[in-house]
């Protein structure tokens, strides 16, 4: 508990143009729940490397992540938001956590899989641990809760496993955190392949609405995306394609599949793809322009990255202190 509050922690990596997947899966719910927590919302830039990164490019797409933050609609005030770089405490913990994971387990890990098979060139061991630095973030700072998409929920549950594991030596040092997963968008399809999801890497630019496209690429997108013969709006199973896009349709306006079946009784896809790519503009146009604007306050978003990384690794700090303690390593003398 942080200032009588449960604490929430999430993060996203800065690689790639982030997918509307990205916000509906995560971000939306971020902000939802933003004033009920203590909130810590890193840009996880530790877990970007375990892919080869350009520095530059990688610096950039940090900052303009954190900038997006703060323009989905996270108060900086309210809300911890900050580099995972600049708090070391997410290194160390790793490492001690390390001792405390078994290679059977993250041998099961199926995003390592997926990455190892996409970068076979570059299969490091940051790759292989990458869920034990994602264990750190969480329990670092002690979260009750972290919302994050479905793809995400094979590293909680290996998370709560090392507390556990951690715990049960030690006594009570972790809060046990839950997964939070959102009613809606949990997990958007590639509107392409509907049975692969929505992914910032994927090689075909239709099949990801990327968070900074225009209307017209979203019009165009949504119009493009792949569908069926049945000629109805169902939400079923049978009708993957358009079954996600209802999907879509619900987390942009906050209907339910069962209004909107309603809604589109007797249309075509023609009126429902128009209808769900007018309210993909109508989440993110806003978004886009808040963006805009505060990427031209450098100071002010200079004065949150300091602000809030002091402020990260002071909780850091805490706990790190006393695992350490906990494991058995010297005391400092002051
Ligand atoms: P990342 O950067 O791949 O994705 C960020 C968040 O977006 C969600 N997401 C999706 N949700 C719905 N549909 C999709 N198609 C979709 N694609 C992505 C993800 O589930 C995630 O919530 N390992 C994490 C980052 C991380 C983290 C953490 C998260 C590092 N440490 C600690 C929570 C807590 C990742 O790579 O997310």
């Amino acid at each position: 508990m942080i200032n009588d509050k449960k604490v929430l922690f999430s993060g996203m990596q800065a690689t790639g143009n982030l997918t509307l997947g990205n916000y509906l899966g995560a971000l939306k719910n971020w902000v939802t729940l933003s004033d009920e927590y203590e909130c810590f919302y890193s840009v996880v830039d530790l877990h970007s490397i375990t892919i080869r990164q350009d520095p530059a490019e990688l610096r950039k797409r940090a900052r303009n992540l954190l900038t997006l933050y703060i323009a989905a609609g996270l108060d900086p005030e309210k809300n911890c938001i900050y580099y995972q770089s600049h708090v070391s405490g997410h290194a160390e913990l790793a490492w001690i956590l390390n001792c405390f994971t078994y290679m059977g387990e993250l041998n099961r890990m199926t995003q390592f899989k997926d990455k190892a098979a996409k970068h076979a060139d570059n299969i490091n061991a940051g790759l292989y641990t990458y869920p034990v630095l994602m264990a750190a973030d969480i329990l670092l700072f002690q979260a009750d809760v972290v919302p994050v998409g479905k793809d995400q929920l094979q590293h909680l549950e290996i998370t709560r496993d090392i507390a556990g594991r951690f715990n049960g030596i030690y006594g009570d040092v972790f809060t046990m955190p839950e997964p939070y997963i959102g009613k809606q968008g949990a997990k958007i399809m590639s509107l392409q392949d509907p049975a692969r999801k929505m992914s910032k890497s994927d090689e075909n630019p239709n099949g990801s609405i990327y968070l900074m496209d225009d209307p017209d690429t979203i019009m165009r997108k949504c119009k493009r995306a792949v569908t069926d013969s049945e000629a109805s709006v169902r939400y079923r199973d049978e009708q993957p394609g358009v079954k996600n896009l209802i999907d879509i349709y619900c987390a942009c306006t906050n209907k339910t599949p069962d209004e909107v079946e309603k809604e589109f009784d007797g249309k075509g896809y023609g009126d429902f793809k128009m209808a769900v790519g007018e309210s993909v503009v109508s989440v993110l146009k806003p978004i886009q322009d808040r963006f805009e604007q505060l990427l031209k306050d450098k100071a002010y978003i200079d004065g949150v990255i300091k602000e809030n990384g002091e402020k990260a690794n002071y909780y850091a700090l805490k706990t790190l202190r006393k695992v350490q303690k906990k494991v058995g390593f010297p005391e400092r003398i002051r």
